[in-house]
């Protein structure tokens, strides 16, 4: 641990006085996942001290969750580091010696995570047939076009035609079908065929960004999400390692868990510190002055606070926002709140004692051929499991084990959650025997599922762009508190971080971890002035 001890009363700096009160700006961070985390660390490094992170749950992470399962780690949260060079996330893994570059095989090498490590994906349709590779990499490549086009609208600003109501999920149905049905090859069946591929391929894409449907995602946005070329590592020992490298010079004390924000009390707007204002001298005393910003925790709790980092997610500013913040928040930033998307992706992890799978097999992909017509899917409450897209093989063995890691996403992934695991079990070797017309796959050893939606500091996977919603709309979330830099109220009472408050890589870790450090620099550079006057930089 390191100390960054910096004195105030170093400076005869103007800017200083006001801080002389308690020494140094009291900042909370709610919140220790990658964004907090981030936050707490540029802070500490850049010579503040009273830093408090108030986290929710018993642990550090977040959405970043590595379970012991076995030998085998599994990532019921991130997984991939996606990118190379320029990604931090992937710098932090890889200076600190947490990935392995053997082989390319390690890497998916796809623009779908989902689609491609090493090995070859079985398309299966629900008669336990497997669908021809050749067909597959046909439609695959057809899929691949259109959804290059769908990247078009926003990098080269292309207008929406109004038949696409400016959805992905539709523009992308409307004309993959469109050219399905054009192809004079094709016969009647494999038409079919290709019109349920894309009933799949919509699933999956819908895992891949959070959302209910790819109908909810916004076309004209789309394009904004910006990917960091270079593959797709994972972290053998757990993504969890990049969260404990984040976290290492932390010091306990600052570091809070099992402690949940109840209200954010700003603009001086604090009960107690009103009571305190009451006709009294602010510098007559050592009591503490009314704090501009108050942190009341469940549990009574009261933090005074000249800063707050909020870094709860989305769904949780969704749910919440209208008791988590007093005063509430200025109406357009609600409204973001509001137009914003955030959906749930799950994970189904089965071990089995034996593969029934051929070694080649990287996943199982689940073809419905009843599907081929249908509009948006939207499924009866009864029929959730249509939604689970796929099941990857996890790889290598020898780490894993014979585990397969299943995807469902959207209201369908909550109603997972409310299964027990035994349920869910049988319900997925069910599946799994009707697709591959193997009719004596046994039950899995074991289970190990994800619940995002239902965690109650958490409420969802990742950020997406909804439809009606924009970049704008990200700005507008990450805006800090009091907008206006009026002389009376103290600047910069309530930030927000989080990945989805960064407008190009919104879902991700590196957007986690880049909005925290956003954050961190403006209260660095606010009190810039103040901490010059010490030189004395701390060590790494
Ligand atoms: C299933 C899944 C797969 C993913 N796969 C990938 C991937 O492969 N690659 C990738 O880059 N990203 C992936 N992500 C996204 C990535 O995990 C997130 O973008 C990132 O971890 C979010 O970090 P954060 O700090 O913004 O939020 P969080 O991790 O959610 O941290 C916020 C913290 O705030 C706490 N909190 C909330 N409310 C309160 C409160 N009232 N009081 C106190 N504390 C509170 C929460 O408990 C939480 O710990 C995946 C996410 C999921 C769920
Ligand atoms: C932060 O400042 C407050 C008020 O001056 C003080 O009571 C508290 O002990 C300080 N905390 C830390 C961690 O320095
Ligand atoms: C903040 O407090 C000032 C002074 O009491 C008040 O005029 C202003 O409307 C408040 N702002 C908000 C957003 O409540």
């Amino acid at each position: 641990m390191q100390s960054c001890e910096i004195s105030s009363d170093s400076t005869d700096d103007p800017l200083s006085s006001g801080l002389r009160r308690h020494q140094q700006p009291r900042i909370v961070v709610i919140g220790a996942g990658l964004a907090g985390l981030a936050a707490t660390k540029s802070l500490l490094e850049n010579g503040f001290t009273n830093v408090t992170v108030l986290e929710a749950s018993d642990h550090i992470g977040g959405r970043v969750l590595s379970v012991q399962f076995g030998k085998a780690t599994l990532e019921l949260g991130a997984t991939w580091i996606h990118g190379a060079n320029g990604n931090p996330v992937y710098h932090l893994a890889e200076d600190n010696g947490l990935l392995e570059h053997t082989t390319e095989e390690e890497c998916s090498v796809g623009r779908i995570s989902l689609y491609a490590k090493n090995g070859v994906a079985h398309y299966q349709t629900n008669s336990g047939k497997r669908i021809p590779k050749d067909l597959v990499e046909e439609f695959s490549d057809l899929y691949n076009e259109v959804y290059d086009l769908t990247q078009e609208f926003f990098k080269n600003g292309k207008p929406v035609g109004a038949e696409s109501k400016n959805s992905v999920g539709i523009f992308t149905r409307d004309l993959v079908r469109k050219r399905i049905m054009l192809d004079p090859e094709d016969s009647e069946s494999t038409k079919k065929l290709k019109l349920s591929m894309l009933q799949q391929y919509l699933k999956v894409e819908s895992c891949e960004s959070s959302s209910p449907n790819m109908d909810e995602v916004s076309l004209s946005e789309f394009g904004e999400w910006t990917e960091i070329p270079g593959a797709h590592h994972v972290i053998p020992a757990g993504f969890i390692k990049v969260v404990e490298l984040l976290a290492q010079d932390i010091p306990a004390r600052v570091l809070r868990l099992g402690k949940p924000v109840h209200r954010i009390h700003w603009n001086y707007s604090c009960p107690e510190a009103e009571d305190n204002a009451d006709g009294a001298d602010h510098n007559q005393d050592q009591r503490p002055g009314p704090a501009p910003v108050c942190v009341e925790c469940e549990d009574g709790e009261w933090l005074p606070a000249d800063h707050v980092i909020v870094t709860a997610s989305l769904g949780v500013l969704k749910k919440a926002h209208e008791t988590l913040f007093s005063p509430g928040l200025p109406q357009d930033k609600a409204l973001a709140v509001q137009k914003l998307g955030i959906s749930t992706t799950d994970k189904i992890f089965l071990e089995f004692a034996e593969p029934f799978w051929s070694p080649e097999c990287n996943s199982i992909q689940f073809v419905w051929e009843d599907e081929a017509q249908l509009e948006s899917l939207a499924y009866p409450v009864e029929l959730w499991y249509r939604k689970i897209c796929s099941f990857d093989v996890l790889y290598p063995p020898e780490r894993y084990g014979h585990m397969l890691s299943g995807w469902i996403c959207g209201d369908e992934a909550l109603r997972m959650e409310r299964c027990d695991d035994e349920t869910v079990a049988e319900i997925c070797t069910e599946l799994l025997r009707k697709f591959t017309g193997n009719q004596n796959i046994p039950k899995p050893r074991r289970i190990l599922r994800s619940a995002w939606g239902s965690n109650p500091y958490i409420r969802g996977s990742y950020s997406f762009t909804r439809v009606g919603s924009s970049g704008g709309d990200v700005e507008r979330l990450a805006e800090p508190l009091p907008y206006t830099k009026s002389t009376k109220a103290p600047p910069l009472q309530v930030l927000f971080a989080g990945e989805a408050t960064h407008r190009k890589y919104y879902s991700t870790t590196h957007g986690a971890l880049l909005s925290g450090q956003r954050e961190a620099n403006r209260l660095i550079e606010l009190y810039h002035d103040l901490f010059n006057a010490d030189t004395t930089k701390p060590n790494m």
